[in-house]
Order: C-alpha cells, then structure tokens, then sequence
C-alpha cells in the first residue's frame, strides 16, 4: 500500500494503519521537528551546514586538528540556545502525550542534540547522537552535564586530567550511541513514524530500509517535505511538524 498526501494544517490525520493496541511505537526524530523552536537544521538551505564545513567542526579529525575551533562552534550553540529561549513546540507536547495515551510502548530515538523532547515529557528517549548539554572525556569516557563554554583547558571531573574534554555529540565517522537497543526495537516494533529527518545521515537514513526487509512494521513519514529516503516509507505526510505531528497522534488514539 502506498499512500502519500500534503496535508497543511489539517485537524485530524487518519492512519492508514493503527497497530494492534498493545503494539509497539519506534519514532525517529531529526532537526526538522526542532525548527518551530527556533533551532537551526542542517541541511536546508539556512541549515548549520551552509554557514560552517563539516570537516572543520564535526569530525574526530577536526577536534584533533583544531579542538579549539571544534569548542568554539559548540560554545557557540550551546549559548545561542540559551540566550534564544528555545521551547518544546506542538510536536514534541504530541509525541509526550502519545507515549502517556497509547496502551503499547513509544520509543523515541532522537539524531537531535536537543532536549527538547524532555522538557515537553517523554521519557522513554534514546539520544543516538548524543546531548549538547554534556560534555565526555576522552581519556576516561567520564560523561557530565555542561552548560558553559568548554576548553582545551578543561579538567576532567572524573580522573582529573586536562585536555579531553569534548561535547557528547556523536560526529561524523563515529559510531551512534545506544544501537543496541535501537536495533532490538527496529526489530521488534509494529509501526515506525520518521519524523523531521532530510534521510542523508546513516544508519538513522537506513532504519526505514531494514524495517521493509523484515517486514515487520507499517513505516510512517512525517515531514515538511519528501526526504531522500522518502519512496521507502508506505505512508507519508508533509506540512510543519507542529501541524502535522498532533493531527497524525490524534488519528492513531482516535483509532487504538
Ligand atoms: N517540520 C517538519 N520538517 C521540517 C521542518 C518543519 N517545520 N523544517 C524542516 N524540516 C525537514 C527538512 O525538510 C529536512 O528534510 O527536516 C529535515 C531536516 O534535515 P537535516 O537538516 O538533514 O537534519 P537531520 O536529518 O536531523 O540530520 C541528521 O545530520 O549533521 C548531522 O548530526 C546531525 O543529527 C544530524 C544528522
């Protein structure tokens, strides 16, 4: 079955499969379902990645080329989302609510760095890139809370040494955090909603692929626009996540 639609602001999204109620829920979040917040995505014309090169702020490379440059690109977001104000938008307080209403389980994995989904309630959440307010040392893997700037010169809270401090954010040529648990729940899901993610960053972009050829799992997409994954999915919705998220959540409680 196929069915794709542009729903801009619509009330309700009727699924076009609700799984059974005791079913389990796997959605994948990625910088799109931020941008009503007031965060920057990646890869949209205004994303991060036109103003600054991967290469240079986003690679174990970069850090070990230049890790005050690497510091100073992340200093500068972590302040820029302080000073900002950034909230949950209507999508994230969608998805919290969803995993409270529905009778089976939600899991949310998240590529975003954010916490945004926490602060609007979920709480079964896997950050596979990692969190922006933390910061790991590379010497003894110690993670700890960060909200300030961060330097070379910082020592590690957990062995003491200087010079290993970095932000907990899974760059580029490093392995996602948590696939164990991401895999089993891939695995083993009965409806996956990808949701706010471009599908050009593996292995989140491969998830869908590997859900088809177990067969397993009705895939959803919601989106402001087809991403590049988007002919995988058997079901798809586009408008801003704020609109679309809620109305798609309360088609499937309306429907469980
Ligand atoms: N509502 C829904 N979707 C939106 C909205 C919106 N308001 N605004 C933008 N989008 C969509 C864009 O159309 C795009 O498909 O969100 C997607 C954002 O894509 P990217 O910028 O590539 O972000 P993401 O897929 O999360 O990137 C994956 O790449 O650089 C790395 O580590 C970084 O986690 C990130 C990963």
């Amino acid at each position: 079955m196929s069915e794709s639609a542009h729903d801009s602001s619509p009330e309700m999204i009727e699924p076009a499969v609700v799984p059974p109620r005791d079913g389990r829920i796997v959605i994948l979040t990625g910088a799109g379902i931020s941008k009503e917040s007031g965060l920057d995505t990646f890869r949209d014309a205004d994303g991060i990645w036109s103003k600054v090169r991967i290469e240079d702020v986003a690679t174990p490379e970069a850090f070990a080329r230049d890790p005050e440059k690497v510091h100073a690109f992340y200093n500068m977001r972590r302040a820029l989302n302080k000073t900002r104000k950034i909230l949950p938008n209507f999508a994230h307080a969608a998805l919290s609510h969803l995993e409270a209403a529905w009778p089976g389980e939600v899991l949310i994995v998240t590529q975003n760095v954010d916490t945004l989904h926490e602060q609007a309630g979920s709480k079964n959440l896997l950050h596979m890139h990692g969190v922006h307010a933390k910061a790991r040392c590379n010497f003894c893997e110690n993670v700890v809370d960060w909200s300030g700037d961060m330097s070379t010169g910082d020592e590690c809270a957990g062995c003491g040494r200087a010079g290993g401090m970095r932000p907990h954010v899974v760059w580029f040529g490093e392995m996602p955090l948590e696939m164990d648990r991401i895999s089993w729940a891939l695995s083993n899901c009965d409806l996956f909603i990808s949701i706010g993610t471009s599908g050009n960053v593996y292995p989140a972009a491969g998830f869908v692929a590997m859900i088809r050829r177990n067969g397993t799992a009705h895939t959803v997409e919601l989106n402001l626009e087809p991403s590049a994954g988007a002919s995988m999915f058997e079901e798809s919705h586009y408008g801003p996540a704020s609109q679309i998220v809620p109305a798609y959540v309360k088609g499937l409680l309306a429907g469980a």
